[in-house]
């Protein structure tokens, strides 16, 4: 299930979309990488980072690059939606991973109250429990969907639970996200995004304020009546805030595992000495979840603009250029790993991208971790060997994120 050999030629370093860079990116992404660390790309029409000591760089310069998708250049493209679809930008401008300080501070410096890593840690054996009800039902199975089956299910159900939504809505959930995910991942195949996005943020809402309603007259454990009861001196959430960062929370918390935990069969398809080892010796499962991530994480890539001037591996950077960072480049680049195209399950150091640097990394990487090791355990532990039945390995054609479009496995118990 290796990546096919790139021709020597490929037809455009400049298209993003194209087959090249969405089904074999690592490859796509070395050739840019080889040709210049920061490439200007004239389709885009802003720059492409694959370095790794680049990409680091941009994540970490938050006062020169702004995340800032309702302002600067974004801002224009959103410009005529945002008229038009206003409920969902409403919303949506009030997520602070894409707002710069001091609103994302603030925000973050809230969240933080209640998302600690206490908090996360606490739904360990509930998370072994999920993989095991999960595991059960695809033994002695000729050929199992493995997205309907395990990867959407497991973090679905721990994000609804851990927020404290009613876990049956969960179906409503995967077609809310779905629908956010092409509005925010930019699927490139979807001309109707924008309308299915209202709708879905509108339904969302509607679904979280009842929700929020009643965890405001009677508190309980969970992330909801924890937003509701942080405070900072004397700042705490609107009800609008709480809805906005559930949302994120929802999104976030969903796409991005159901797809590591998909990437990561592939991966270890690829290597089976790996999943061996870890069968062996399921103490690695922790820093298995990491090399995942490395090596095949579920985001590709994050948008930044210049607010100003700079200069990135010799190459000046106008304000008002768009720039892309680019993990999947970052973390198989030999400036920042040793052998980077092996998987290897103990690898040490691994400081990847995948839950990106600075300010903005990835708040709820504990739970990602924790879902993925517990998933990656349990599921070596069944089965000593597995068959993907995919002939080829098909993406959905989107820059940020790493989506396979289906993954069918048969599991085998000797
Ligand atoms: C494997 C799974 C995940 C990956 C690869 C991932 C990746 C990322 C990345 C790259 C960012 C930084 C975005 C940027 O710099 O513009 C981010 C931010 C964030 N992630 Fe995750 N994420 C994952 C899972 C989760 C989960 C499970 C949650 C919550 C339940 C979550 C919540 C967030 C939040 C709230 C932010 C915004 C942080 C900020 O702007 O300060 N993520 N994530």
């Amino acid at each position: 299930m290796s990546e096919t050999v790139l021709p020597d030629n490929p037809p455009d370093l400049d298209d993003l979309l194209s087959p090249e860079a969405i089904d074999r990116p690592f490859q796509y992404y070395r050739r840019l990488r080889e040709t210049r660390s920061v490439y200007w790309n004239k389709r885009w029409n802003g720059w492409i980072v694959t370095g790794y000591p680049e990409v680091v760089e941009g994540f970490r310069n938050h006062t020169k690059l702004s995340s800032d998708r309702f302002s600067g250049p974004f801002g224009e493209d959103l410009s005529e939606a945002s008229s038009q679809y206003q409920q969902l930008f409403r919303l949506l401008s009030q997520i602070f991973v894409w707002k710069d300080p001091p609103y994302h501070t603030r925000m973050r410096k809230l969240v933080n109250k209640a998302f600690t890593p206490r908090s996360v840690e606490v739904l360990r054996p509930r998370i072994q429990e999920l993989v095991s009800s999960l595991i059960e039902p695809m033994r002695g199975q000729r050929e199992v969907d493995f997205f309907a089956r395990f990867a959407f299910t497991l973090p679905v159900v721990v994000i609804a639970e851990y927020l404290g939504v009613p876990a049956e809505a969960r179906e409503s959930v995967r077609k809310w996200s779905e629908d956010l995910g092409a509005v925010i991942f930019v699927r490139g195949n979807d001309t109707d995004r924008m309308r299915k996005g209202e709708q879905a943020m509108h339904d969302l809402a509607e679904f979280l304020k009842p929700v929020i309603a009643e965890r405001r007259r009677d508190p309980r454990e969970d992330l909801i009546s924890g937003m509701l009861q942080a405070a900072d001196g004397g700042d705490a959430f609107t009800d609008d805030e709480v809805v906005a960062n559930a949302i994120l929370m929802v999104f976030a918390g969903h796409e991005t595992t159901m797809n590591l935990l998909a990437n990561g069969m592939v991966a270890f398809d690829q290597f089976p000495d790996q999943w061996a080892r870890l069968r062996a010796d399921p103490t690695l499962a922790r820093s298995a979840a990491d090399e995942v991530l490395r090596f095949d994480g579920p985001i590709r890539a994050q948008a930044r603009w210049a607010k100003e001037p700079l200069e990135l591996a010799g190459q000046r950077i106008e304000a008002g250029d768009r720039v892309l960072l680019v993990q999947h480049a970052a973390n198989r680049d030999p400036a920042g790993f040793t052998d980077p195209e092996r998987l290897d399950i103990a690898r040490r150091p691994n400081k990847h991208t995948a839950f990106g640097q600075g300010i903005h990394t990835c708040l709820g990487a504990p739970l990602a971790r924790l879902e993925a090791e517990e998933a990656f355990r349990g599921l070596s532990q069944a089965f000593p060997r597995y068959t993907i039945h995919e002939q080829e390995l098909r993406y959905a054609p989107t820059v940020v994120s790493r989506s396979l479009t289906q993954l069918h496995v048969t599991f085998h118990e000797s």
